[in-house]
């Protein structure tokens, strides 16, 4: 059998890892949330200790969401915290800043939250009713504008247009790189981005052109990513 080498082509880097979804709270009992696994994150995590970095690792938590499972000789090498809401993960993020170089957006954060949680059990009534939502955090937006110097990778589903809106955004949040990829359109099933195994799409650099990944498993795809941007 030939002897596999570890590589370690990332020894001494640290980078930060935002994964999973986030969660707002509608009252005691129920939340918001989106279908997030944190899959991709946990790919890119294990993959990075796998070269020898260093990877704090933020974690929106909920129901089955995936842990990265730090790979053998990787000890000591992985810190994680998990929070919920996506404030919460603002906070922690921002305190791992100053000491990595690199960030990794793989995060579903909620885009809003809702306005005024509701500490008692909401009754049922024969009414329609609504929730006020408000604006949550940017986390990637905070985070690149606390940077000092680190590289900054994000992630975009997109059900339309994906490298048209991918590249809006890679520009529009002063990104390094923007990984783009389709996803279901609400209904129907997909071989990329949510709640499956695979992905695939299309690499989007500030700095040279554009590269096409196809579906391939998120391990997989996390070793050809770390290659373009190690
Ligand atoms: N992101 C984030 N915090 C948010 C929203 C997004 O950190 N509140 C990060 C994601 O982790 C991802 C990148 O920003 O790396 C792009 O997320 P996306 O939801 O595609 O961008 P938005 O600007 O929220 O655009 P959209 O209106 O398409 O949701
Ligand atoms: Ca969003």
């Amino acid at each position: 059998a030939a002897l596999v080498q570890p590589s370690t082509d990332l020894a001494g880097r640290k980078v930060l890892i935002t994964a999973g979804p986030t969660t707002s709270p509608i009252d005691a009992v129920r939340y918001i949330t989106n279908h997030s696994t944190g899959r991709m994150g946990a790919a890119m995590a294990e993959e990075a200790l796998r070269r020898g970095a260093e990877v704090r690792y933020v974690l929106g938590t909920d129901k089955g969401v995936v842990r990265p499972v730090p790979p053998r000789g990787s000890a000591g090498r992985l810190t994680l915290v998990e929070v919920t809401t996506a404030e919460d993960m603002a906070e922690k993020a921002l305190s791992f800043l100053p000491e990595v170089d690199g960030v990794i957006a793989t995060a579903a954060v909620l885009d809003y939250r809702v306005a005024v949680p509701s500490a008692n059990k909401l009754k049922r009534n024969a009414e329609a009713t609504s929730l006020d939502m408000v604006p949550s955090v940017d986390v990637l937006g905070a985070l690149r504008q606390a940077a000092n110097g680190q590289w900054f990778l994000g992630f975009a589903a997109e059900t339309d247009d994906v490298e048209g809106n991918g590249r809006k955004k890679l520009d529009g949040k002063k990104l390094d790189f923007l990984f783009a990829n389709p996803v279901a359109r609400a209904g129907e099933t997909s071989t990329t981005g949510f709640s499956v195994p695979t992905n695939g799409g299309t690499l989007l650099r500030a700095k040279g052109e554009p590269v096409t990944l196809p579906v391939m498993s998120k391990q997989d795809l996390a070793k050809q990513l770390w290659n373009l941007i190690a």
